[in-house]
């Protein structure tokens, strides 16, 4: 596995709903994984370096994570993450697949902040709000702006899962 990877529990009040509902069907595939403390792991792609401290730059990383619920009248799919520095803004991208299949051009969902404190591991983390672009992932439910969970880019993800 590359020693890199994201880790990212989406939106814990989402999550919360669909474990709620009944017969909420989630999977996982394409190298991502599920940690115990609640996040998806997605690792970088191969070759993929930590995002540089300035200037254009973007990391992928693999994997998907697919959610349907109510009758699949909810069907979300997240795959892909994509985070890169386009002029001063941090942007999270997915191939994104809602009510009728998947598109193959990412999507950004949020906008991400830098925290300015130092991990000890030297994990990097980011605050997530959800892109004006990303609304129809979530139904049209929350407006852009809305907190998502953090997202981290970590070394040796294996001690994450
Ligand atoms: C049969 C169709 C649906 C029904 C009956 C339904 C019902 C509901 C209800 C009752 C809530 C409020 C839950 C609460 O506050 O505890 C809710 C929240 C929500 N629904 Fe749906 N929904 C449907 C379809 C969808 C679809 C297609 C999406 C698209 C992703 C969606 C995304 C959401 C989201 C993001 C929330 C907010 C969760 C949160 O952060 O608390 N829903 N829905």
């Amino acid at each position: 596995m590359n020693s890199i990877a994201c880790l990212w529990g989406i939106k814990a009040s989402f999550m919360r709903y669909l474990a709620m509902q009944h017969g909420t069907q989630a999977s996982i595939g394409g190298g991502a994984a599920a940690t115990a403390k609640n996040e998806f792991l997605f690792p970088a792609a191969p070759g993929v370096g930590f995002l540089p401290a300035a200037g254009p730059g973007g990391m992928r990383f693999e994997g998907d994570v697919h959610f349907i619920a109510h009758g699949g009248l909810l069907n979300v799919v997240l795959a892909d993450p994509w985070i890169q520095r386009v002029g001063d803004q941090i942007l999270l991208s997915f191939i994104t697949g809602e009510y009728s299949g998947s598109s193959v051009t990412p999507t950004v969902l949020a906008e991400l902040v830098e925290r300015q404190s130092a991990e000890d591991d030297g994990s990097v983390t980011f605050d997530a709000t959800l892109a004006s672009s990303g609304i129809h992932v979530f139904g049209g439910v929350y407006a852009a702006g809305e907190p998502l969970d953090p997202i981290r880019i970590v070394h040796n993800p294996n001690t994450h899962t």
